[in-house]
């Protein structure tokens, strides 16, 4: 059993693409959130800017993590930037579930050259504890694979002290 989890929500695949990477790196476990609203195509591209501007959080589909939230050393949160907030589920996720977090870290990915690293202020009103680590990455960039494995090495050490 794993002692990191890393739980995501990936409406195109970025984050899909960037958590699987990252949890392989680290052997950490994988789940994906949902909330089952269809975000495909155009229609879905202003749904999930309007879930994201209204705040928005319609109920998460059924998930499963190996242990109770409490037990991990770190859970990781991927999210794409939508209008410079989280993700519609991953806000849903933090508000039900948020408190049960301490040790967390925060996974961007997102499509400007801005970091949109107001955003880590946001999701942290919803964890017990600020978080420890992130990363904003931006997909097809020359640097992602730099700045994602940079965050590798830090979440080891991190882990390491413990
Ligand atoms: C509704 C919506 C709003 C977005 N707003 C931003 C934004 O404010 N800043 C940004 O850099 N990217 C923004 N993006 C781009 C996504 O964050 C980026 O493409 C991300 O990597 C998509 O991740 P995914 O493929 O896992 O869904 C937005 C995308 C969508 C669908």
């Amino acid at each position: 059993m794993s002692d990191v989890l890393c739980l995501y929500y990936s409406r195109s695949g970025n984050t899909q693409n960037a958590m699987e990477e990252i949890a392989s790196a680290l052997g950490a476990e994988l789940v994906r959130l949902d909330d089952g609203r269809d975000r495909s195509g155009w229609r879905g591209w202003l749904r999930a800017g309007m879930d994201a501007m209204r705040r928005q959080t319609p109920a998460l589909q059924p998930y499963e993590t190996e242990r109770p939230l409490e037990e991990y050393s770190l859970v990781l949160l991927g999210t794409p930037v939508w209008a410079g907030r989280c993700a519609a589920p991953i806000r849903g996720f933090l508000k039900e579930q948020g408190r049960r977090l301490k040790r967390v870290g925060y996974v961007l990915t997102r499509a400007g050259e801005g970091k949109c690293e107001e955003v880590y202020a946001q999701m942290d009103r919803y964890t017990a504890e600020k978080h420890d680590l992130c990363v904003s990455l931006r997909p097809d960039s020359v640097g992602y694979v730099f700045w994602r494995d940079q965050f590798v090495q830090e979440t080891l050490r991190y882990l390491e002290r413990g």
